[in-house]
């Protein structure tokens, strides 16, 4: 197996006996040695007493507070905020190696990080090209908007605001810097004409830079300053460096207040003027998800920083479906999620810009999602108005039967007693009697094959987390049975067998040079290391239930390509051969659910 960054894996192996992650890490925190770990205050998120953990016999660290954890490189790349060649360097420079030689891999990983970088440059160049025409003297007009919005001059020089001008001045401007055509468009910084020639994609514009948690630019927002025809904000396209929903707008900032303060909550608003009018107002802890309905990217990008999500949309969103589901992905990654009732027809921005009492006000009449859909479904209807009322309760019923637990139900069932003034007794039997088949189709929820999914993610992360970690009743148990679909999981498991075939030792922190540190799906499986989760005889059984469902996952699968595959064929001994295959699988399936 080559090194997923092009290096060759002996090169790192050497690189990481000669930089132990207990004296690394100790040159940048003051570590202290307690049972068979090193502690110290975590360098990631403000704390008073020690959660981060050093753990040198495994050569990796991992924080109990924050939940960051990474080898010897990981550490060095988050803490000096840079790539993994920028921590291949400095930690090479430590150790006094060379850097590693040039192969067909490291030229091609050389490559790629030369592309990104540019881009990088492009963009940042740009970044300072709008940073400068804002004060420049031809942007009254950016100005005045600015002023109209109420931002004052540290916000926006906080978050980097500009302006662009026109669609010509920007790309002269990047044509005396020698860029190259190709990556002054793969930027996305520029675009090209209908007669060939780049202009700037943002032309005219009020420039909004997005930054990732790397202080690097990597994308812009720009808004209109006048309504008119065409889209009011537009952001860049995706690009190598710039993918939108994988994205949150401000989380550099945040990341900043994470280490200087204690983050108990995330609020999360929709749009960019909510993130700075909100940030303006003393709420520092705000990102914005930038229109789309929250992706289980960004989910795990806020979970970074805290459990708790305060949800902070538009007035009226709960009316649309893509927004509910995207709180649903909040709650499938374990988060407290809360919603932000908003007036009517006003968003966060508004709400701020009448001070920061109105907005705490709305921050602390905060309520749990079920709780919010039945505040919203409530706003509908008038129940003083006997027909009205009936709709209402028939409606909020079902939303009472989505309830995770019997309190819950019946507080809400108390809830609704009160505001409709129909007894506790009569609500609870309509609740018994509701249609069976009314539970799903009006709940918005994820629909089934997705809820599937994920419990075929749960049971290989934790077939791999019990393979990484050594669990002994993972020892007997090959991986060749079981077909993974998640990139992530793929290379884990390829690289669990590569060591088996050749009868060495996992070891968890090679893994980092084969996979992002910042893989939320890779994260997961760590994560799954902590807090015993692994051990003890439920663990245990969960491991032989999870190989149990993928094998017979991955059969069925199988059983579905054969008879694609025996369909599209016309030979009929192929077709013979297909069938016999096809038969084996269902017999194997077979077998398989008899056994339980
Ligand atoms: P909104 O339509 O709610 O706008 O879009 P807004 O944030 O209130 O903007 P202002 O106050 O009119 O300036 C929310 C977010 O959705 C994305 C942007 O990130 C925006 O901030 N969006 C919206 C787009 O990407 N394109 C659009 O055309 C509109
Ligand atoms: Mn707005």
């Amino acid at each position: 197996m080559s090194g997923g960054r092009g290096i060759d894996p002996r090169y790192m192996q050497e690189l990481k006996q000669k930089n132990n992650i207990v004296e690394v890490i100790g040159s940048y925190v003051p570590l202290e040695r307690k049972g068979g770990n090193y502690w110290a205050c975590c360098p990631f998120h403000h704390e008073k007493t020690p959660s981060f953990a050093v753990n040198e016999a495994d050569q990796f660290y991992h924080c109990f507070g924050c939940g960051v954890s990474g080898d010897v490189v990981g550490f060095v790349r988050e803490i000096e905020s840079t790539d993994f060649l920028g921590a291949v360097r400095i930690l090479a420079d430590r150790a006094k190696m060379p850097m590693p030689e040039s192969n067909f891999d490291t030229e091609r990983a050389a490559a790629l990080k030369k592309k990104r970088d540019s881009l990088i440059a492009i963009l940042l160049d740009s970044a300072r090209f709008y940073l400068s025409n804002l004060y420049g003297g031809g942007a009254a007009a950016h100005l005045e908007y600015i002023s109209r919005r109420k931002l004052a001059p540290t916000t926006v020089k906080k978050f980097g605001l500009g302006a662009s001008l026109d669609f010509y001045s920007l790309p002269e401007y990047l044509a005396g810097k020698g860029y190259s055509r190709e990556d002054l468009l793969d930027s996305g910084a520029l675009a090209e004409n209908k007669s060939g020639r780049l202009i700037d994609s943002q032309g005219g514009r009020l420039i909004f830079p997005i930054i990732n948690a790397f202080d690097e630019v990597v994308g812009f927002g720009g808004r209109l300053l006048e309504k008119s025809d065409f889209a009011k904000y537009k952001n860049t396209k995706e690009t190598a460096v710039f993918n939108k929903s994988k994205t949150l707008y401000n989380v550099n900032l945040l990341k900043r207040l994470k280490r200087e303060q204690t983050i108990s909550e995330v609020i999360v608003v929709e749009g960019y003027m909510d993130t700075i009018s909100l940030y303006q107002a003393g709420f520092k802890n705000v990102v914005a998800s930038m229109g789309t309905s929250l992706t289980k990217d960004q989910a795990r990008l806020v979970k970074r920083y805290t459990e708790n999500v305060y949800i902070s949309y538009d007035g009226d969103f709960a009316g649309q479906k893509a927004d509910l589901r995207g709180l649903e992905i909040l709650k499938d990654e374990n988060l407290n999620v809360r919603v932000v009732p908003l007036p009517e027809g006003l968003d966060p921005d508004d709400v701020a810009k009448q001070g920061a009492e109105a907005y705490q006000k709305c921050l602390d009449a905060a309520m749990p999602l079920i709780d919010y859909k039945l505040h919203s479904l409530e706003r509908k209807y008038d129940l003083k108005k006997t027909e009205d009322k009936r709709t209402f309760v028939a409606e909020a019923l079902k939303i009472v039967r989505t309830a995770e637990s019997e309190s819950e139900k019946e507080d809400l069932l108390k809830k609704l007693r009160d505001k409709t003034g129909i007894t506790y007794q009569s609500l609870e039997r309509d609740l018994q009697n509701l249609p069976a088949e009314s539970r799903q189709t009006e709940m918005h929820l994820p629909p089934p094959s997705e809820a599937g999914t994920d419990k075929y993610k749960k049971a290989a992360r934790f077939i791999l987390a019990a393979k990484l970690f050594s669990a002994p009743y993972a020892k007997n148990c090959g991986l060749e049975s079981i077909e993974f679909d998640d990139n992530v999981h793929k290379i884990i498991a390829e690289y669990i067998s590569s060591c088996e075939r050749n009868g060495e030792r996992v070891r968890p922190s090679e893994l980092f040079e084969l996979l992002d540190e910042d893989s939320p799906e890779f994260n997961e499986i760590l994560d799954l290391n902590y807090g015993d989760k692994l051990s003890g005889e439920v663990a245990e059984r969960f491991f032989a239930d999870s190989v149990r469902t993928l094998e017979e996952e991955s059969l069925k699968g199988k059983i579905g390509e054969y008879r694609r595959l025996f369909d599209a064929e016309r030979d009929t001994e192929k077709r013979k051969e297909i069938a016999r295959k096809m038969d084996e699988c269902t017999r194997r399936l077979k077998k398989r659910s008899g056994g339980r």
